[in-house]
């Protein structure tokens, strides 16, 4: 079978990494894919992931049988639709689905229609209603602009002063563009957060593992909200009876209502969590593709065939499996200084085969370039250096030990990803 990803980030590198190791694959191409993918795919860098007429081009003229789409904006812009219309076996939800995750209000007034466990929430256009709303909460709150802005237009607030600079930041300055039309203003849940991984072909479910990602910027959980600094799975907070409830509670009835509601969801479905003391599991938010970087754990981690199950979703022929994986993985993320603001690029990446060369260890690209023949920095996410390993503290240290050998300037990482796990 031939497989086309579309995408370039290190979700991509991941997906790409991994179908081109399965029997039933025997090419896969990329598009735009980045330089790093070059090893195991062929490269379309002028196609983007949202182009449906390249990407239709690509598929025809090189007999693709199954287009993987990787990020989330493609996927609210409808590129699963037309592909599909045009004949494609396609992995990634119809844009009426990634309503789940393109419009926070959206979702939240689903779950709200579906009994789905979630937080307390409130909606609006006009941001004085908005300010007037978190003062009448007058403790903490979280404020979301409402459509996607990787993974950035959340602010987590500890009072009113902090909800209204963010309400001004997303409805007045306009930082996300039209994403920050409209806001939610939701209350603070309180707890342990883990995603979750179930991939459904609309109606049936495989589940895959759990993770816990690490989005501020900073150690500590301090600073920013970025996309991702970094994951381990499995998250040990999502025990088997945390497990039982997601999926009775959350994920199928979620697929039940998407069903209902005409739009049936296929691709995966990533549940992102808060659990509080009781265990008792809400939904943070849902996105409706492969977690970045916790993809990146999770395929390294996985050691069974990712290809049947794409496959198996993308035709409607899901097959109930127990997916094979390892006990566990661990990606830290190395960033460019200043992200998830700016930052510059083009700064050349030392240690890179090096780092690579350790036991256990696979160094994604999330945002490189080849400079002749050396790879730069390119984006805000450089690398996710992944380990997996027999427990979370050894793929740990087999991480940091990788990510200690590779250097660039203005090079950020956290110190700390997983450190929670190794308490426990
Ligand atoms: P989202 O993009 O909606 O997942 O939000 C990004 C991050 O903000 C989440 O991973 C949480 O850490 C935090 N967050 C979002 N919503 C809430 C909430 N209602 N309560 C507490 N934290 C939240
Ligand atoms: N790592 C968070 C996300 O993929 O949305």
């Amino acid at each position: 079978m031939r497989v086309l990803v579309a995408g370039s980030g290190g979700r991509e590198h991941a997906l790409v990494w991994k179908i081109a190791q399965s029997p039933l694959v025997d090419g896969v191409w990329a598009a735009p894919g980045s330089d790093a993918m070059a090893d195991d795919a062929t490269l379309v860098p002028d196609v983007a992931a949202g182009d449906s007429e390249g990407l239709i081009r690509v598929a025809r003229e090189n007999q693709i049988e199954l287009v993987v789409i990787g990020p989330e904006d493609p996927l609210a812009d409808g590129v699963a639709d037309r592909l599909r219309e045009s004949g494609l076996r396609v992995f990634g939800p119809s844009a009426a689905a990634a309503r789940l995750e393109g419009s926070k209000t959206f979702a939240r007034e689903f779950m709200a229609r579906h009994a789905i466990p979630q937080p307390a929430f409130a909606t609006f256009t006009v941001l004085g209603e908005a300010i007037d709303h978190a003062k009448g909460l007058a403790g903490p709150c979280v404020v979301k602009a409402d459509g996607l802005a990787a993974g950035k237009g959340v602010a987590v607030c500890d009072g009113p002063t902090d909800a209204e600079a963010a309400l001004r930041e997303i409805m007045a300055d306009r930082r996300f563009g039209a994403a920050g039309d409209q806001v939610l203003v939701e209350e603070r849940l309180e707890g342990e957060e883990a995603s979750y991984y179930a991939i459904s072909d609309g109606e049936r479910v495989v589940t895959l593992a759990s993770a816990q990602d690490h989005k501020r910027a900073l150690d500590g959980d301090r600073g920013e909200n970025t996309g991702g600094m970094g994951a381990y799975a499995p998250a040990p907070v999502v025990s088997p009876a945390v497990e039982k409830q997601v999926l009775e509670e959350i994920v199928h009835p979620t697929l039940r209502g998407m069903r209902e509601e005409g739009a049936p969801f296929s691709g995966v479905l990533y549940v992102g969590l808060m659990i509080d003391e009781a265990g008792r599991p809400r939904v943070v938010e849902f996105n409706v593709r492969f977690g970045d970087p916790e993809t990146q754990c999770l395929f390294v981690q996985m050691t069974g065939d990712l290809v049947p199950l794409l496959d198996g979703a993308a035709r409607g022929q899901l097959e109930p499996q127990t997916v094979a994986a390892e006990d566990a993985a661990v990606c830290v993320v190395l960033a460019s200084g200043g992200y998830p603001r700016s930052y510059e690029t083009g700064k050349p990446i030392e240690g890179l085969a090096e780092a690579a060369a350790r036991e256990g260890v696979v160094v994604f690209h999330a945002g490189t370039a080849l400079d002749g023949e050396h790879f730069v920095t390119r984006g805000g996410r450089v690398l996710g250096v992944t380990a997996r390993g027999p427990d979370v503290p050894t793929a740990r240290a087999r991480a940091y030990a990788a990510a200690d050998e590779i250097r660039f300037e203005g090079l950020h990482r956290r110190e700390d990803i997983a450190a929670r796990a190794l308490g426990r």
